[in-house]
């Protein structure tokens, strides 16, 4: 399933410090798969002393009609992955091949998948829903049912939130603006650990080709702060703003947002003043923190230290 490249000519500097032996890797199966890149499961033999470990892992590479630029790019996302460094919350670089083939980088494997395939496929499968709000005097009782005989909690979608705002907190400590923050763009570990994933993507969010490219038919304005979408500024309060829109995913148990609002009419709806209504599972509080990141003064949002804090409090708070 590897498909010939011809190597573009790329002199990769060697870097011992997170070069992997090919032979190492054996790659699994495709996991996901963009218009130019691709990322497969993969078994990673380490070396522990004198004992040899193996570990699953995933690797991102580019695919057969990649061109010049794409090459450049996934450099790029290399040296960015490199200069953020490690944090429990984000997709973490465990090493990469840039010698004597093509480009991969190998990184964290998540089991679950994307946060918001996760949540859809853990949604109640009844339409008697019992996951009930504190403030709706829920009962310790009352949980969400889920396939595998776990139970989905109150208390574990408020865990999602706080855990990728503590990653978005550190990526903004680190000078780094994800630019396309959304559900389907932060991965869940086989213990429901969240993980940013494509923190060091290389983006034009304004082409025709980065649409093509990543969107799979999602609309990405839909997570997009006004000033972004309309004077084409990223910054860590417009990341702020497409958190408030993951928050607002994950309350609502994967919803589509703004369902039926066309693009053209989007930037009409906010400048109105207009928001997303509150979710089915979030609290009053919590929707006030989503109306928080979509004020329309950029310097009016929490920043995400902040919004770490106040997560922290409503999951002790949490039963
Ligand atoms: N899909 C894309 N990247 C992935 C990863 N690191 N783990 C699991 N699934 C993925």
């Amino acid at each position: 399933c590897m498909p010939m490249q011809e190597p573009f000519e790329f002199n990769i500097q060697l870097d011992l410090q997170w070069e992997l032996q090919r032979e190492d890797i054996t790659l699994v199966e495709r996991l996901d798969e963009g218009f130019f890149g691709q990322v497969f499961k993969a078994d990673l033999v380490t070396c522990n002393n004198t004992r040899k470990e193996k570990m699953v892992c995933a690797v991102k590479m580019l695919k057969g009609n990649r061109n010049e630029k794409d090459v450049l790019d996934l450099l790029t996302e290399m040296d960015q992955m490199k200069r953020v460094g490690k944090h429990k919350n984000i997709i973490n670089l465990l090493g990469v091949c840039t010698q004597n083939g093509p480009l991969w980088l190998v990184i964290e494997y998540a089991a679950q998948g994307n946060l918001r395939d996760y949540l859809r496929r853990n949604r109640p499968q009844n339409t008697l829903c019992n996951l009930v709000l504190p403030s709706e005097g829920r009962n310790p009782d009352d949980e969400l049912p889920v396939p595998h005989g776990d139970t989905l909690t109150q208390k574990d979608i408020v865990s999602f939130a706080f855990q990728v705002a503590r990653g978005l907190e550190f990526l903004a400590q680190k000078k780094c603006i994800h630019r396309d923050l959304a559900a389907r763009n932060v991965l869940v570990t086989e213990e429901l650990v969240m993980k940013i994933a494509d923190f060091g993507l290389a983006r034009d969010i304004r082409s025709c080709d980065y649409y093509r490219k990543h969107t799979r038919g999602h609309l990405p304005y839909k997570w997009m702060a006004l000033e972004a979408m309309s004077d084409n500024i990223f910054t860590h309060a417009t990341d702020v703003w497409s958190f408030g829109v993951l928050l607002w995913e994950i309350f609502s148990l994967a919803g589509s947002p703004y369902p039926g609002i066309k693009t053209h009419e989007l930037v009409k709806f906010l400048r109105s003043g207009e928001r997303l209504d509150k979710p089915q599972y979030a609290s009053q509080e919590m929707y006030r923190l989503m109306r928080d990141c979509w004020e329309e003064d950029p310097s009016k949002r929490p920043n995400f230290r902040t919004l770490v804090e106040d997560l922290d409090r409503m999951l002790a708070e949490s039963s």
